[in-house]
């Protein structure tokens, strides 16, 4: 009886789908939690490179069953495309590897409508979203309207449905935005086709989760986006709708807090961000450039290029006390190969004075961003290493100054690391 959590502690994309990979070959169910198809994760299957949204990381190993569950939120012509994709390349996406839970909700086209035309009616303050609906969908499930999965059961009522939604957005889209709107019709026929299609995959999520954890099964939840990006406890509004933290696993599954063996925080060895909002350790010079070239660092969903800073371990510090982490996978640290000095935030200060008590240990987000906005980074240096670490498969043998920086993540934040990433292949990493 086990769930082992794996959730991001900055703005995201910190390589939680290659840690979760990792892992999933010991799972027996790989269960994603929160967001939608504002996520991506790449994934090599048979030599081919995919880019995957919304099918959870484990799909590529047949002993794990994967979940979609009651806190993600669907747009089912993405989940259709990403199986018929996965299919072709031999991966094994039939109901009884791939299911989706009853209880997650369903987006709309009319929920991206919205989604860009607040955006654009926003202009200079715009959140820059990834524009799949997402904020929309989780507003509307807020205010109980929405369809939800299990609706699809029933694919003739489920479509008149999804034309009536269409005409309710409609009117927003007119009224608020003087947007255009979108034909109900084909909108409904298309999604009774999808509704078809979808059924043998509906399962009670909650149940499926219990009963894996109830047969001595380890359950891999996996979520997407990281903390700062969360709704309750990110840089709001500069955020996503859901949740994100290991509490979102519990709530987005439907099971218990006993039954928790391991949460695991991913974080990148720098800090990158897309889209707007505050990023106390951001590089707009040559460095920043670097490390966005060699990281590749460009968005999955969207192409942009990811702004890209120093390491924050404020940042980290919030992340191991409102997740509870009893771990630390640190990736990408081959990426800082070749900086002459790297530098870490260590804390925060306020005009020019490191506000006491503990400004350490605080990471000022629900003031919100005027606050943060006041706060400078505190930096510690550190000496950079010239090697190529990419083949290095034990702690011992990284040069003295990579283990030097690991080992300092580890004293400032007081959580062990157990996973290197020094590449992007799968076994690129470092493993304790
Ligand atoms: P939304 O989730 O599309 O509403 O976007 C809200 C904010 O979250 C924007 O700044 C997006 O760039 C960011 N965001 C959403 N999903 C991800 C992700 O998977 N990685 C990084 N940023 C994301």
């Amino acid at each position: 009886m086990s769930a082992i959590i794996v959730v991001g502690t900055q703005w995201g994309d910190e390589g939680k789908g290659r840690v979760v990979d990792g892992l999933a070959r010991e799972a027996q169910l790989v269960a994603r939690f929160n967001g939608g198809d504002n996520a991506g994760h790449t994934v090599v299957a048979e030599g081919h490179t995919l880019k995957l949204h919304l099918t959870p990381s484990g799909i590529l190993y047949p002993t794990a069953t994967c979940l979609i569950g009651a806190g993600v939120v669907v747009n089912p012509e993405r989940l259709i495309s990403e199986m018929d994709e996965l299919a072709a390349l031999g991966v094994d996406t039939s109901p009884a590897h791939l299911k989706l839970s009853a209880a997650a909700h369903i987006i709309l086209p009319t929920h991206r409508a919205l989604d860009g035309a607040r955006e654009e009616a926003r202009g200079q303050t715009a959140l820059g979203t990834t524009k799949r609906g997402i904020g929309p969908v989780y507003a509307d499930k807020a205010a109980r309207v929405n369809l939800r999965a299990g609706d699809m059961a029933r694919p003739e009522h489920f479509a008149e449905r999804v034309a009536e939604s269409v005409q309710a957005h409609n009117r927003r889209l007119k009224e608020q935005y003087g947007a255009e709107t979108l034909s109900p019709q084909p909108i409904a026929a298309q999604y009774y086709e999808y509704a078809r299609r979808l059924i043998p995959h509906l399962v009670d999520g909650s149940a499926l989760v219990g009963r894996a954890l109830a047969a001595g099964k380890t359950v891999l939840c996996e979520g997407a986006q990281g903390l700062l990006l969360d709704l309750d406890h990110g840089t709001y509004p500069y955020v996503t709708s859901s949740s994100v933290v290991s509490g979102g696993a519990l709530a987005g599954l439907g099971f218990g807090p006993q039954q928790v063996s391991r949460i695991i925080g991913v974080v990148k060895a720098y800090t990158t961000r897309v889209g707007a909002g505050p990023f106390l350790t951001e590089l707009l010079d040559e460095t920043g450039e670097q490390i966005r070239k060699v990281g590749n660092e460009y968005g999955t969903t969207t192409g942009r290029p990811r702004r890209c800073g120093w390491l924050d371990l404020v940042i980290l510090r919030y992340a191991v006390r409102v997740n509870g982490l009893d771990e630390l996978a640190l990736t990408k640290l081959d990426v800082l190969s070749g900086l002459e000095q790297l530098k870490i935030a260590v804390a925060y200060e306020r005009d020019g004075e490191r506000v006491q008590p503990s400004v350490a240990e605080y990471f000022p987000a629900e003031f919100g961003v005027k606050a943060l906005a006041e706060w400078r980074p505190v930096y510690e240096e550190l000496p950079g290493w010239a090697d190529d670490i990419t083949g290095v498969r034990d702690r011992a043998d990284l040069p003295a100054a990579a283990q030097e920086y690991v080992a300092r993540i580890e004293e400032l934040v007081g959580v062990p690391v157990t996973f290197i990433g020094v590449g992007p292949e799968r076994e690129q990493a470092i493993r304790q």
